[in-house]
């Protein structure tokens, strides 16, 4: 029998739109190729214009309306018109909270195709998957500001640690190294951060203790960062908080083909609420409204949704068709040195599926 998927679309601001557009394409071309389900979509006009014109960026019955739904699909949030402290922290970081997406999934693997500016770089060495802890840490928008506008000015940012937020990732991050049979780096601070890094540090030795056939290993951000570029293929599966996994994997989508290519999933493993898919890039206000925003980073964000559901069959498969259409180098966007719009990349990513 045929299951349905409710999915929700939020395709947000600037090249937003343009590249979910081309995601539910690929959904499209999936559903008639299988019978084993099939996708309803729901659009929503959330986001900056949103903002604008009604002074919120969501409905305010919309976190309700969106629970029920089986995944979202977002693009990207952000406008030069409003701050992005708004704009980000009520629509894309209120979803991550409040449907407890605790794991911020994203692969690190330079396909074949991709170009990186790591000189002499092996296609197999660059091949990393990074669990950023998505909950709380660095952003959990605790702090406070003391005397505005006062020779006495203070601001506070807390960074939050909780045993339960600690443990939950970590585990999560030792069940997919043992599942996927890789290494296991947990990237920290704790000779600075003297709390909250020294627990984070305890707990990842504590829970290491149930897992004796992963290999471990720790690293100070800083050089992490550097292992990263000089020797990549060290890594398996990463670990980290919010903070230090947002800059790492900027820096990972750098080396394996840049903004327009790199996913993520904000997972909410039990499924009590529905998990998000996006490329990371922004709205990119730049080259909005062109047609030649690349939309391998929300197709890739499309294989990590079909992972989730299940059918890693097609996981697999979009991902194979993203190397094909890199390796071909026929139908590529300008950000990879090509001349192809958005519609022609994703109609040759199809035609390769
Ligand atoms: P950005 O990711 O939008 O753009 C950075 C650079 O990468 C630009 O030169 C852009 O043209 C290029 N780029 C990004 N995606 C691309 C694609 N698919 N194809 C081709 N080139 C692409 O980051 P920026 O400029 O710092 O931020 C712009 C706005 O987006 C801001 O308002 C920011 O807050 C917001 N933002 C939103 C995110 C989200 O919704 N998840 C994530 C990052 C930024
Ligand atoms: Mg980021």
């Amino acid at each position: 029998m045929s299951r349905q998927y409710n999915i929700a679309l939020i395709p947000g601001d600037g090249i937003g739109p343009e590249v979910i557009r081309e995601a539910v394409r690929v959904l499209k071309h999936i559903e008639k190729r299988d019978d084993r389900f099939s996708f309803a979509f729901r659009e929503f006009p959330w986001g900056c214009d949103f903002y604008l014109r009604h002074g919120k960026m969501m409905d305010d019955d919309g976190m309700e309306i969106l629970k029920d739904y089986d995944a979202i699909l977002l693009g990207a949030i952000g406008s030069p018109e409003v701050p992005d402290h708004i704009s980000l922290r009520n629509l894309l970081l209120r979803i991550r909270h409040d449907f407890d997406e605790y794991v911020n999934l994203r692969p690190i693997k330079l396909l074949e195709g991709a170009p990186t500016p790591l000189k002499d770089a092996r296609r197999e060495e660059i091949d990393m998957i990074f669990v950023r802890e998505n909950s709380e840490g660095e952003y959990a928008g605790s702090g406070a500001w003391l005397y505005p506008n006062s020779p006495q000015e203070v601001v506070i940012q807390n960074g939050v640690f909780s045993r339960k937020g600690c443990e939950r990732i970590i585990r999560y991050a030792y069940e997919l190294a043992r599942k996927k049979k890789r290494s296991l780096t947990s990237v920290s601070k704790g000779n600075a951060l003297n709390y909250s890094m020294v627990f984070w540090d305890q707990i990842f030795a504590e829970l290491g203790k149930e897992y004796p056939d992963v290999e471990t290993h720790s690293l100070l951000v800083d050089a992490a960062a550097m292992f990263m570029v000089k020797d990549p293929a060290r890594f398996g599966v990463v670990v980290t908080s919010n903070l230090f996994g947002d800059i790492l994997t900027d820096l990972g989508a750098a080396i394996t083909g840049g903004m327009g290519i790199a996913a993520g999933a904000n997972l909410n493993p039990e499924k009590t609420f529905p998990s998000m898919f996006e490329p990371i890039h922004g709205s990119a206000p730049d080259i909005a409204g062109k047609g030649i925003a690349d939309p391998i980073a929300s197709i890739w964000a499309v294989s990590q949704m079909m992972d989730f559901f299940g059918y890693e069959d097609w996981g697999e498969k979009i991902l194979r068709a993203i190397e094909d259409v890199l390796k071909e180098k026929q139908s590529l966007t300008p950000d990879l040195c090509g001349s192809a719009s958005t519609e022609e990349c994703t109609e040759a990513i199809c035609r390769l599926l």
